[in-house]
């Protein structure tokens, strides 16, 4: 049914929406995908050079700190896929006071735009799993209680996390009530919304560099700091790391696009192991190599994870063991690790 759309991508040359980007033109849909910055050659010369890009891609400049700035790329288009997000206060700018406000303005003006386009069936929001904590308690307070994860999970906002710091606080919050936001709007007007809360993405990629959330996957190899604080942070708080591959991500997407109706919140993991599994495997695939052993301890937790898109139909086809190794051979083809 969905065959040769018109399809907008916000956000389109980052990780998962460059990916993303090319398969929609790979299925033949139209594409617009949106940038923050049309002169950026790089980003431009990446998504141009796609198979399909010379006939079906149109760029767009759109700007989350200016959000009206969505409205001529959804112009037309039968489903919109958000993407983007802002991780950065804007400089200078004084409509919005951080992140979160900025996220919210946009995800208000990109419904409004859809509901007024006539054309939009479905918004699909890339949500992330860090909105989904099943923690109502912090650490330590937690005692024998029992903690199940699953699409109803909500991360309490005000709990502290050890491992959380400004930056991963204000993704948290942003993330968290932007997908919130979005899932208010009923379909009243028309519109669906879909959010997809994600795990953490790795196992390849187009860019030409190593995108962030591949980077914590293969952190215990590269012994890079930040990286490895965040892969903590994520076991604290989802109680194990869940993981899926970029490919998995964009076929989720363009499954839930595909189904004739649907609406609301569906968690997105192949797997959640723990972080000792994860230095697990990369013992075993990379012997002789520095691996960082210091692991977060795992709380008690089960996990309900991604059985809504299961039981839909959706089959994922990489498992964690595929994910590591994929990103590590990826960080290997860019030059990040020898
Ligand atoms: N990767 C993961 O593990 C993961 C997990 C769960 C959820 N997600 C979600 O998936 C989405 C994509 O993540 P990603 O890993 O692909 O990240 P990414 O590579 O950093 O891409 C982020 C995208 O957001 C755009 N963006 C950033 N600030 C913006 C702003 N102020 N205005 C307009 N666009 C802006 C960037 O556009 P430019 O190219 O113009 O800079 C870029 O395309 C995000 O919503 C993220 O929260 C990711």
């Amino acid at each position: 049914m969905a065959k040769g759309s018109t399809v907008c991508v916000t956000g389109g040359a980052g990780y998962i929406g460059s990916w993303l980007v090319r398969k929609l033109l790979q299925r033949g849909h139209v594409v617009h995908a949106t940038l923050r910055n049309l002169d950026d050659k790089s980003k431009v010369q990446l998504l141009k050079s796609l198979d399909g890009a010379d006939e079906r891609l149109h760029l767009f400049k759109a700007e989350i700190y200016h959000p009206e700035e969505f409205e001529a790329a959804i112009h037309g288009c039968e489903f919109v896929f958000h993407v983007a997000t802002p991780l950065f206060p804007n400089p200078g700018d004084t409509q919005y006071k951080d992140t979160t406000e900025a996220s919210l303005a946009a995800a208000r003006s990109i419904m409004s735009a859809c509901e007024r386009s006539g054309s939009v069936r479905r918004v699909i929001y890339t949500g992330s799993a860090m909105s989904a904590s099943p923690f109502s308690k912090g650490n330590g307070v937690a005692g024998r209680e029992e903690y199940t994860m699953d699409e109803s999970s909500w991360t309490p906002l005000h709990l502290p996390f050890a491992y959380m710091e400004e930056f991963e606080r204000n993704y948290v919050w942003s993330k968290t009530l932007t997908e919130k936001e979005l899932l208010s709007y009923r379909g009243d007007r028309g519109v669906e919304v879909v959010s997809l809360a994600c795990g953490l993405v790795g196992g390849d990629s187009i860019l030409g560099y190593v995108p962030g959330s591949m980077s914590v996957v293969i952190s215990p190899l590269t012994g890079q700091k930040l990286s490895h604080k965040q892969l903590k942070l994520l076991q604290e708080m989802l109680g194990s790391v869940p993981f899926v591959h970029v490919d998995d991500v964009c076929e989720a997407l363009l499954f839930v696009m595909e189904k004739p109706s649907i609406f609301g919140r569906f968690l997105c993991a192949s797997c959640h192991p723990l972080m000792q599994q994860i230095v697990e495997i990369l013992e075993r695939e990379y012997p002789g190599a520095l691996i960082l052993k210091d692991v977060e301890d795992s709380r008690s937790c089960k996990v309900n994870y991604s059985s809504k898109l299961l039981e839909l139909g959706f089959k994922y086809k990489y498992n964690v063991d595929q994910i590591v190794a994929g990103s590590v051979e990826f960080a290997k083809r860019v030059g990040n690790i020898n």
